[in-house]
């Protein structure tokens, strides 16, 4: 397998206009690009992020290919997939204690040939610490060497050079939308999708609390990625609902509500919120009346497991 057909996804991705009252109240055309169709195991923003890195691995010779992850990070269960379809060794360095490994991520990340390393909390805050990455590397045994380390979330220049790419002309002159949203965890996605596209506004909306961290790692992404800043970009913080993966009732409620009403099945830890936020800042008139809008489906359904169970 190549990374060519590692990474094929279809040609075309449906780009939905959502329908619901609020929006109509407000003349506002709300369009959602399912990225979530990109493939079935590298769902979402994630055939972006990985895409180039993985390229580079194979390109220059690692053998293994090393990250950083929670319990149920959408991140650590596609590259586990990726890397493994592109012949290469996968280690995931996960936040937590050894039970986690049964879970539904974590169970599937295994099958699929990833090395598992528990860390504690303290542990995990080294993860950008190059002596700290530097004695994880030295630890693996000759057979797993060279390894390239991705950081977590796989943010990094080469996730910023694929998320250039999500945003098709296809879709763009579909849509013809004033701002595109999206869901922020560490901003690689934004990065790219500002970056690609200057004339637009483009509004993150972080699904972590106390958040203003990532004014700075955006634009030290976008500038590690060569370009300069279009600053075209802002952030809502008010749409984390309690915090990184906290999932309050009227979240799940919602969430309902869209597959009801909508058939759009949306993760509890960032699709879901960016899109309630949205519709509150729709209903605060934080957004203007009569906008087109673009939210990304960014994925991450198969972290739906960790509240409806396996099915999902
Ligand atoms: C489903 C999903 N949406 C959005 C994001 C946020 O992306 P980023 O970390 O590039 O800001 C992530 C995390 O990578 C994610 O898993």
């Amino acid at each position: 397998m190549t990374i060519d057909s590692a990474f094929s996804k279809p040609q075309k991705l449906p780009v939905t206009q959502i329908q619901l009252p609020e929006l109509t109240e407000k003349g506002i055309k709300l369009w959602l690009l399912r990225l979530d169709q990109t493939h079935p195991f590298i769902s979402g923003n994630k055939w972006y992020k990985l895409k180039y890195n993985l390229e580079f691995a194979v390109d220059n010779g690692y053998r293994t290919v090393l990250s950083f992850g929670g319990a149920y990070s959408n991140h650590i269960h596609a590259l586990a997939w990726a890397a493994k379809e592109a012949g290469l060794n996968s280690i995931g360095v996960i936040r937590g204690e050894p039970e986690y490994a049964a879970n539904p991520t974590l169970s599937d990340a295994q099958e699929w040939g990833m090395q598992l390393k528990f860390v504690n909390r303290q542990d995990y805050r080294l993860r950008q610490d190059p002596d700290y990455i530097q004695q994880l590397c030295n630890s693996l045994p000759e057979s797993l060497q060279p390894v390239l380390v991705i950081p977590e979330g796989g943010s990094n220049k080469l996730a910023v050079k694929g998320c250039r790419e999500i945003l098709s002309e296809q879709v763009l002159q579909h849509v013809k939308p004033e701002s595109v949203i999206l869901a922020c965890g560490t901003g690689g996605t934004l990065s790219g999708v500002a970056v690609s596209q200057p004339s637009l506004n483009i509004l993150g909306i972080p699904v972590l609390k106390n958040a203003e961290f990532l004014y700075d790692d955006i634009r030290n992404l976008i500038q590690s990625s060569g370009e300069a800043d279009p600053q075209n970009w802002t952030l809502d913080l008010d749409g984390h609902f309690g915090g990184y993966a906290k999932c309050p009732q009227d979240l799940t409620d919602f969430m309902q509500r869209i597959e009801s009403e909508c058939g759009v099945p949306l993760d509890q830890v960032y699709t879901a919120k960016m899109l309630l936020r949205t519709l509150q800042m729709i209903k605060q008139d934080l957004i203007k009346p009569g906008s087109t809008l673009l939210a990304l489906h960014t994925g991450g359904l198969q972290g739906r497991r960790s509240v409806y169970g396996s099915k999902n």
